[in-house]
């Protein structure tokens, strides 16, 4: 009787580690949280967006300054606005970091630009263009935390042109879901040691004589997943103020290629010179000013049944 008793604890007890275990995982992988709330994670500003209820597309992220209100008017009158191309929602949010010298009036005037349109993400860190690392990380940061259930996320900045409607045609005929990481290659760049330059490397910040493949800051795409395993690598990655240089260094660690979203050129870290039919057939041009935003995206939106006979590929 007492062997027959010890048999039903030891099943017994079997058991309930067994519940317990199952319980641990269900709660660990489901992040699942009793004592913490879904805190705001050191953000000082969050974009309104549900991104579990209706993921997007494509996120875009737009690095920006406080002063560049002209230019956030602009993209958010053209290529920012949210939009249904196809059946894939396009949306686009700012990364904002603080004034170096207080301002209440500024931020102020940042708080109420965010309740009005709810497109901006900002955290504690000095808005210095030598912190822009911060600022992509914080995006990373963010994607990771509220919205990873995105297909694709794009980095991108305010003087930049998007044709967001050409670049979800060659997202959605690409075809890929993970380990996608796309833009304009820089496949042999090396740190430039002139002490004037805007983008001078000492040999203590960068010892090596080349830099890891890495995609122009200007704009770069990659799948979603990417996103959270550079949220994972960056802690490993020493900081680097260069922040596209340093996404190719995560990537690197991550063994995650860059490749081409297309067999044509259409990531342009340059201006271009506009005309309708070049730009039906880029995804990005630099140096834009907000009134060229504008015109530019008028005149391919009302261009739109007119043919381009003979048009070659944009150079
Ligand atoms: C504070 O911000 C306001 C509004 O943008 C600006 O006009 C003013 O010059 C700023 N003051 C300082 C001290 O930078
Ligand atoms: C970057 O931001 C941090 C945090 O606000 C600040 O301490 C640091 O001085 C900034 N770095 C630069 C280069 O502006
Ligand atoms: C897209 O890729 C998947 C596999 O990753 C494949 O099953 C599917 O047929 C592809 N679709 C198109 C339109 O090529």
């Amino acid at each position: 009787m007492a062997q027959f008793n010890t048999g039903i604890v030891g099943i017994f007890s079997v058991v309930l580690l067994f519940a317990c275990l199952c319980l641990f995982i269900e709660l660990k992988f489901t992040k699942f949280c009793i004592f913490c709330h879904s805190g705001n994670k050191n953000f000082l500003l969050l974009p309104d967006i549900d991104c579990k209820k209706n993921p997007p597309f494509l996120v875009i992220l737009v690095t920006t300054e406080y002063w560049q209100l002209q230019a956030r008017t602009a993209i958010r009158q053209s290529w920012g606005k949210e939009r249904i191309i196809g059946d894939k929602r396009i949306v686009s949010f700012f990364l904002l970091g603080t004034l170096e010298r207080q301002n209440k009036s500024a931020e102020t005037r940042i708080i109420s630009e965010s309740l009005k349109y709810k497109d901006i993400i900002q955290k504690n860190f000095i808005d210095t263009y030598y912190n822009l690392t911060l600022k992509t990380l914080m995006g990373v940061d963010w994607v990771h935390h509220f919205c990873p259930q995105s297909s694709f996320v794009m980095k991108t900045d305010t003087d930049m042109f998007i044709n967001t409607f050409y670049l979800t045609e060659l997202l959605v005929r690409k075809n890929r879901t993970t380990n996608f990481f796309t833009g304009s290659i820089k496949s042999k760049d090396h740190p430039i040691r002139n002490k004037v330059s805007k983008w001078y490397i000492s040999e203590i910040e960068y010892p090596g004589e080349w830099y890891p493949p890495f995609c122009s800051g200007t704009g770069y795409v990659f799948s979603t997943d990417v996103a959270n395993q550079i949220y994972i690598i960056s802690p490993s990655v020493p900081y680097f103020k260069l922040e596209d240089v340093y996404v190719g260094l995560c990537l690197d660690k991550l063994r995650i290629p860059l490749e081409e979203l297309h067999s044509e050129n259409t990531f342009f870290p340059s201006k271009v010179k506009f005309s309708i039919c070049r730009f039906r057939k880029i995804v990005t041009c630099h140096h834009v000013q907000p009134s060229e935003i504008l015109m530019y995206w008028n005149a391919l939106q009302s261009s739109q049944d007119e043919e381009c006979i003979g048009a070659g590929p944009a150079e």
